[in-house]
């Protein structure tokens, strides 16, 4: 089924641009229906005008609480028909209001191998734990920080003269490659959720 995307971000939104290239390349089955920034003036939002994507900006400030900004996002998918919801560097913890509006259909992209390293600055956690290897890790949201069930995960090793930033960027290119994949599964209807296991199930015995 082709998902009707609303992808939700807060910064440079190179995540969106490997979105809109995977379905120009023809390797996602999607479309993307609205690019929602909680922040004006982000890149992602001139990556949206690039691509001529509806982009919407919904300023957390201007909203007394979680929920009610969470509100006016549902609203703002849900008039544009949106079925499925991707966080691609929103800088925001959502709330049963998106949740239960959207079940089973919101997806985060998380810059370390989750359980390790959740919230924010998670590439900097893992250099200053001394971690070997690192990655990316997509997953279905649940209201807990970066804790729900893993669709997929990509390791990349840590150099000896790795920087936060070049760190960073190495995951980030995977980051790339893991989002578009692991939404392709779901739009070819191939995960399969149980408790926190998430299974990919071959084409063939779907
Ligand atoms: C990515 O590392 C993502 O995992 C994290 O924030 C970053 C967003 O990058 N949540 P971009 O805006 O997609 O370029």
């Amino acid at each position: 089924m082709t998902l009707a995307l609303g992808v939700l971000v807060s910064g440079s939104g190179s995540n969106l641009q490997s979105i809109l290239d995977a379905c120009s390349d023809g390797k996602l089955d999607a479309t993307v229906r609205v690019v929602l920034s909680n922040k004006p003036g982000v890149f992602a939002l001139e990556r949206a005008a690039r691509a001529g994507i509806d982009a919407v900006v919904l300023s957390h400030r201007d909203f007394s609480s979680r929920e009610a900004f969470d509100g006016a996002v549902v609203e703002a998918l849900r008039a544009r028909g949106v079925d499925t919801v991707v966080l691609a560097g929103f800088m925001r913890i959502v709330t049963p209001v998106l949740l239960d509006a959207f079940r089973g259909r919101v997806i985060n992209v998380h810059p370390a191998l989750l359980p390790a390293f959740p919230g924010v600055d998670a590439q900097r956690q893992a250099l200053e734990y001394g971690a070997k290897i690192a990655g990316c890790t997509v997953h279905f949201v649940d209201a807990g920080m970066d804790t729900g069930p893993v669709i997929a995960q990509s390791a990349v090793a840590v150099r000896e003269d790795d920087t936060v930033e070049s760190l960073r960027a190495r995951i980030l290119s995977e980051e790339h490659i893991l989002l578009p994949a692991a939404l392709q599964w779901l739009a070819e209807g191939r995960l399969s959720v149980d408790g926190r296991r998430v299974r990919v199930l071959d084409a063939a015995r779907r």
